[in-house]
């Protein structure tokens, strides 16, 4: 007699399994996020030993003092600005994920790796191109001498097979979403074949010792297809993102066993390949002599590093009944929030004003010090009177209007001061001991007092 398949059900958003389908997932409180997908019956001893019986694994508990840390040594990627954001180099038999959406560059950037490094012995496994295809931009990015091997192949047991008898170094997988394993029914890119096939890449890293670079494409809600649950699984996760029109291209770590999250990256894409921008405040710095209003320059911190950038506003009559907002690279209810903020707190009548924000070179920022700067971006703007191009901001706004103080003051004023601004304005209780030689730290209160300092 035939028996029915099994089947369980997964949230898309949290991975939480459940034998019956829910309109809520009960452990992340997300609607719709529940898919059905066939369960893999388990097979041979360790369904027997899963319940009673002694473990067979063979491994035992270690003391901390018996850990082996001897190869904790890092593997230079011999791209300086990937191996800073992963921490100082890459860990051996780590997993780290790729994230981005499609034509951004990942498959770029994981080539440009093995032809930066010619000494590591490196598998490339691509289930979306043709070798040639591959070899071809090779031969773009100029490095079809390396020590690189392309393997086209999507069965993620034969990718495995293949890793262990050749032992590579750096095993690059192009991408999750085409690789699938025959253990599971449903369709490469579904949320069990993701899952599987991330489980036995991660499975093969750690039982290795080879790190393993599996990208992944981005949905258009800016998820990784596929979703949560794959970064659940990895040990560092990377996004690529940035404007597909422009050439700047921004990696950032937003998970990481191995080292500390926000850190940023800025590539720019070439004729010959992605190219790293050492140093992203001068490029993300207004090239005009003569300031033009409606821009503002913030000191932000991404992880560690300062990093100044551009601010741009445009606040103009609404031309239908109902005000528009629209913010790019910045949250829209935090513009909605600072909007209120001048409107209650300063008496500006911003309500009738349709109001546009941009972040400079496709940025997308959280940290509270570029509330600031988006005021003044978009006072500027709004009394059309450009703020001088040698001042820059550094504060969070309260919503009584206040100026608070911001993390690491004294890092943004050096940078500040590096890039030769000559004036920053930072909260009135910020503690700035420390004051580099050329510029000057104003203290601002609250939102009436910045205006009164800058446009009067
Ligand atoms: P790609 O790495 O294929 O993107 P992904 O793997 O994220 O989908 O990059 C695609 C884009 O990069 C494509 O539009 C062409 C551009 N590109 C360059 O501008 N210069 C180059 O040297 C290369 C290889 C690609
Ligand atoms: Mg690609």
């Amino acid at each position: 007699m035939a028996t029915k398949a099994k089947t369980v059900f997964y949230c898309t958003s949290c991975g939480n399994e459940s034998p019956k389908w829910m309109g809520r997932c009960p452990a992340c409180g997300e609607w719709n996020t529940m898919v059905e997908a066939p369960v893999e019956p388990k097979k041979g001893p360790a369904a027997a030993g899963a319940h009673g019986g002694a473990p067979r694994s063979g491994r035992r508990p270690q003391h901390l003092r018996e850990i082996d840390y001897s190869q904790e040594a890092r593997i230079s990627l011999g791209m300086g600005e990937v191996d800073r954001i992963l921490g100082g180099g890459m860990v051996p038999g780590s997993l780290v994920l790729i994230g981005g959406e499609p034509g951004i560059g990942k498959s770029t950037l994981s080539l440009q790796i093995p032809l930066m490094c010619n000494n590591l012995r490196t598998l490339y496994v691509t289930g979306e191109e043709s070798a040639r295809q591959v070899g071809m931009r090779a031969r773009r990015l100029g490095g079809d001498d390396s020590n690189c091997f392309i393997f086209c192949e999507t069965l993620i047991g034969a990718v495995i097979e293949e890793a262990e008898s050749m032992k590579p170094d750096l095993m690059i997988v192009d991408s999750v979403q085409t690789m699938y394993t025959d253990t599971v029914e449903s369709a490469p890119g579904s949320v069990t074949q993701i899952r599987e096939v991330a489980a036995a890449l991660l499975r093969f890293a750690k039982e290795s010792g080879v790190p393993v670079i599996l990208i992944g494409h981005i949905t258009k809600d800016g998820f990784i297809a596929g979703p949560k649950i794959l970064e659940h699984i990895v040990d560092v996760v990377l996004q690529f993102e940035g404007e597909n029109r422009g050439s700047y291209r921004i990696l950032r770590s937003i998970k990481n066993r191995f080292g500390s999250t926000s850190e940023l990256a800025v590539f720019e894409m070439t004729g010959t390949g992605l190219r790293e921008v050492a140093n992203p405040s001068e490029m993300l710095i207004p090239m005009h002599e003569q300031g033009l209003s409606g821009t503002a320059v913030a000191a932000m911190l991404d992880g560690t590093r300062p990093l100044l950038f551009e601010v741009q506003a445009l606040v103009s009559s609404a031309v239908y009944g109902t005000a528009q907002r629209s913010a790019t690279g910045f949250d829209a209810r935090r513009l909605n929030m600072l909007l209120a903020v001048l409107e209650k707190r300063a008496g500006f009548h911003l309500s009738a004003k349709d109001v546009f924000l941009n972040m400079a070179g496709g940025l997308r920022v959280s940290d509270p010090a570029v509330d600031l700067a988006v005021i003044c971006a978009v006072l500027s703007s709004n009394f059309d009177f450009a703020i001088p191009s040698d001042v820059c901001f550094a504060g969070e706004v309260g919503l009584s209007g206040e100026i608070r103080p911001v993390g690491q003051v004294e890092r943004r004023v050096q940078e500040a001061a590096r890039l030769g601004f000559k004036r920053i304005f930072v909260s009135s209780f910020a503690k700035v001991e420390v004051k580099p030689e050329g510029i000057r730290v104003v203290k601002v209160a609250d939102v009436p007092a910045l205006v009164k300092a800058l446009f009067k």
